[in-house]
């Protein structure tokens, strides 16, 4: 049985009315990402900062959206500004705007971000890659409400509610004085930790079904399946780049594959490497195990196999395992073993 199977299984906490044609896209039925739903409805119409953290990949952008959704901000506009990938010297006037004259280049007065997610929803993506002078204004903002446009004296008023997120260890980053703790705690009043694929196995079937369904579509085609091994591969992988991942790896396979049925030899040899060393991998407790006992288990689970499927003929049960008759004599003698020997006893 697989994990997802064992999962399936698990209390499902179910989404309120109001909020399924907010969830409707967002694919979630294992208990973590249930717990994120929830935490989504409950801060919904308030107007509380939230930070979002996560890997990379494991919806961050997505869950920011179904917040501003759920608000009764809906109606007024989101937007996003990544502080990680907007270049240094422009991300002061992408945030608060400028007056006309304000650098070579400013030919008209032109809004910030701030300014236009006035009612509605600022998202502050990647925060933790924000430089330390802009963590000043950004806290100023936070705290006040209010901000200039650069080379402006006028101060503005902003009420946008703050959604911000990072795939970094805010707090490593505050330690490590890369980050202000002052904004550390404007920001840290609801974090939501999104949790990777990894740890939502469970969630796994039914992301592949609804993007083999979604990029069908776009393909005008019948969906294709996936076949059980194929998708055991799926599940048992590490997944480094999360849903992202997965759903790029869905939309190539729709677009290249022909016929019925998805194979193991169609999905990339990384997936299938990394995906077997899982499946082998033997838990160890922190206690440790007893290697030799393990191996004197494993050893005798391999002779019963053999013997088994050699109705107990010892020839023929030495042949599969490649050893000598009276190698495979001793060693049955020596664990005692007989036909109701059950593995593991
Ligand atoms: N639970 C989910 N259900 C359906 N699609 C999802 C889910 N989570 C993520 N996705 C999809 O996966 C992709 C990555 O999600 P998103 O951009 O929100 O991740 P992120 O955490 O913001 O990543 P990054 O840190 O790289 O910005 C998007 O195309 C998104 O639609
Ligand atoms: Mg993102």
């Amino acid at each position: 049985m697989t994990d997802s199977n064992l999962q399936l299984k698990n209390k499902v906490i179910p989404i309120k009315a109001q909020f399924q044609a907010i969830f409707k896209d967002i694919i979630g039925h294992g208990t973590a990402m249930r717990k994120i739903f929830r935490i989504v409805e409950k801060v919904a119409k308030s107007d509380t900062t939230i930070l979002l953290n996560g890997e990379t990949g494991t919806g961050k952008g997505l869950i920011a959206r179904a917040i501003h959704k759920a608000s009764g901000r809906s109606d007024q506009p989101f937007v996003q500004i990544n502080c990680g990938a907007t270049p240094e010297g422009l991300l002061e006037s992408e945030f608060f705007g400028y007056r006309r004259g304000a650098f070579t280049g400013a030919t008209a007065d032109k809004a910030g971000k701030f300014e236009i997610a006035k009612g509605g929803t600022i998202f502050l993506d990647e925060i933790g890659d924000m430089s330390a002078d802009l963590q000043v204004k950004v806290l100023r903002v936070l705290e006040e409400g209010e901000f200039e446009r650069v080379g402006g004296n006028e101060t503005i008023k902003t009420d946008a509610r703050i959604i911000a997120a990072t795939h970094r260890d805010l707090e490593e980053e505050v330690q490590k004085g890369n980050f202000r703790e002052d904004l550390f705690y404007r920001l840290y009043v609801i974090p939501v930790m999104l949790p990777t694929l990894k740890e939502r196995k469970a969630d796994i079937p039914y992301l592949v079904a609804h993007f083999i369904e979604q990029f069908a579509v776009k393909k005008e085609s019948s969906p294709a399946k996936f076949s059980d091994e194929a998708m055991k591969i799926l599940v048992n992988y590490s997944w480094p780049g999360n849903v992202r991942e997965l759903k790029n790896l869905i939309e190539r396979l729709v677009v290249l594959h022909e016929g019925e049925h998805i194979l193991p030899e169609d999905l990339p040899e990384k997936i299938r490497i990394v995906s077997s060393r899982a499946a082998r991998r033997k838990e160890i407790s922190s206690e440790g195990i007893s290697f030799s006992t393990a191996v004197s288990e494993f050893e005798k689970a391999l002779i019963i196999s053999a013997l088994d499927q050699s109705n107990w003929v010892k020839n023929r049960a030495a042949q599969l395992l490649k050893i000598k008759r009276t190698t495979l004599v001793e060693k049955i003698k020596r664990y005692n073993l007989g036909k109701d020997s059950e593995p593991g006893s």
